[in-house]
């Protein structure tokens, strides 16, 4: 067949509609619990260009910057509305140590970053640059502490430094060094990983070392903390057994890290370059996030039937074979836009334990935000379902049941070609994001609200002619929402849309 007629052909079938009509029955009156705003956390590690050149670029920088911080960045962040921030690792974390970090930046001694390409640590940005960028943010703290090669009073003092207002060595430290009042900070994590880079801990010893250490994180002057302890990597069940049997309500919060990693055959995919296969297997392993997350989450009902200790999702998202030359350096396209709206699909349904979540990472580290080079900042795919789910923030979660056709893809997987949720916010309008994991076909889909009757609806669309498509530094406007304009209301007060081919679509519902 010639190249032009193929073409067309194809071109057809990216219009096409499925033949089955995909019917979405939305239950308001079930709406009981609220979607923690804290699922769409940041992540920001000292790793690659994370910190330096992605969020810190210095006040003697060339590139236009608001007290050291790039002005780009944090205007482009201030539109997440980022509810929490991590820092500062990751696996880094278990090998930094804070007191090297504050002070006048021209004594700080510097470190090598043994995780993350030997490169040298200036520790020019630290405990209070990190402090100020949260306040600029209006995000809530999440700091990592350092158990795998940190003491119990290293610990104890950097709460200490950072929470005590009162006339306490660390305070008055703090103090010296330029802040007066103490932060509020409510979310400290006890080590990382500790199953691996953070230790490589058993987890008998873990929770006997998490008991030790969270005892001497002191509530100073009103300040409560959350502590919450490392957690499974993906389907390690052992370590959520060991550690809820161990530490039970001694911990608030048990962390999960949860990869879209290792593309077919052990392999770690390209970011850029895949076919629809390699679409739809990622889509797979994505999606079983929630196998994952049902499994550690019957373990803690065991334990735990209040539901007292909330799983805190802190590392998830897309990771690729990193560009050349750098340390997990990523490119974003619309696959992984897709991973994460069919990420947050999924927490939706565990709001009552999960808690928090953190995408791995806010800028140049993995599934980010935003990637910059030089003075140039390109805002990705995902930056913009982040974007659009923003109503979905703290909005009550509404119960549905979908009825979807689906696709067997590799690993035997069988993944729905529509992922849909639902919320309600405070206003009462009701939210619902949609998309449409098939690369070829429009569907038809039909929207009930029980007895709510929709008197108006708009949206929003995120999609591109190709799933490989990207923003680039060249072109970094290629990919970006737009109003949608493929749903109706019917008579009956539902909803009709024709959701196109591999698209993301955010409706909402008056
Ligand atoms: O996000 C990159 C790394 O992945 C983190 O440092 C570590 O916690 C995880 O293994």
């Amino acid at each position: 067949m010639k190249k032009t007629a193929l073409l067309s052909l194809l071109m057809v079938c990216a219009m096409c509609v499925s033949a089955q009509t995909v019917n979405i029955a939305v239950h308001p009156s079930q709406g009981t619990q609220k979607i923690s705003k804290h699922i769409y956390g940041q992540f920001a590690e000292h790793l690659g260009t994370c910190i330096y050149g992605g969020l810190w670029v210095g006040e003697d920088s060339d590139i236009p910057n608001t007290r050291g911080y790039r002005t780009d960045v944090l205007e482009a962040l201030k539109r997440l509305s980022i509810p929490n921030l991590r820092w500062p690792g990751g696996c880094f974390a278990d090998e930094y140590h804070w007191m090297d970090g504050i002070g006048p930046r021209e004594n700080r001694p510097k470190m090598c970053n043994n995780n993350w390409g030997g490169l040298i640590e200036d520790n020019s940005f630290g405990t209070h640059e990190f402090l100020d960028l949260c306040e600029i943010l209006g995000c809530e703290p999440y700091v990592s502490m350092n158990v795998g090669s940190g003491t119990v009073e290293e610990m104890a003092k950097w709460v200490e430094y950072i929470t005590s207002d009162g006339d306490t060595p660390m305070a008055k430290l703090r103090r010296q060094n330029g802040r007066d009042k103490a932060w509020k900070v409510r979310f400290i994590g006890v080590g990382n990983e500790s199953w691996g880079c953070g230790g490589n801990m058993r987890p008998e010893y873990y929770a006997d070392l998490y008991r030790r250490y969270a005892t001497y994180c002191r509530n100073y002057d009103g300040n409560r903390l959350f502590k919450i302890a490392c957690g499974a990597g993906e389907y390690d069940l052992n370590w959520t057994e060991t550690l809820m049997k161990r530490v039970g309500t001694r911990m608030d919060g048990i962390s999960l890290h949860y990869y879209t990693v290792t593309g077919w055959r052990g392999k770690k995919g390209d970011a850029v370059n895949f076919d629809n296969e390699d679409f739809y297997w990622t889509m797979g392993k994505c999606l079983d996030i929630e196998n994952a997350i049902q499994q550690h989450i019957a373990i803690m009902d065991k334990y735990d039937a209040k539901k007292r200790v909330g799983l805190m999702v802190d590392e998830w998202g897309t990771w690729w074979e990193p560009e050349p030359g750098t340390q997990l350096f990523q490119q974003n396209t619309l696959r992984d836009a897709f991973v994460a709206a069919l990420t947050f699909n999924v927490f939706h349904k565990y709001t009552d334990r999960i808690r928090m979540a953190n995408i791995a990472q806010i800028v140049n580290v993995l599934q980010s935000m935003i990637l910059t080079r030089d003075d140039k900042m390109v805002l990705t795919p995902t930056y913009y379902v982040f974007e659009m789910y923003k109503p979905h923030q703290d909005a009550t979660y509404l119960p549905l049941d979908i009825d979807t056709p689906t696709r067997e893809v590799r690993d035997n997987r069988v993944v729905p070609m529509v992922s849909a949720s639902a919320s309600r916010d405070a206003e009462g309008a009701i939210h619902i994001s949609l998309a449409n994991i098939d690369v070829d076909k429009a569907q038809k889909v039909r929207i009930t609200l029980d007895e709510v009757k929709a008197s108006a609806v708009t949206g929003t669309i995120l999609t591109s002619k190709k799933i490989t498509d990207l923003n680039t530094f060249d072109k970094p406007g290629k990919i970006k929402p737009e109003n949608f304009k493929g749903a109706k209301l019917t008579k009956d007060g539902a909803i009709e849309v024709v959701l196109p081919a591999h698209a993301i679509v955010m409706l909402e519902i008056k």
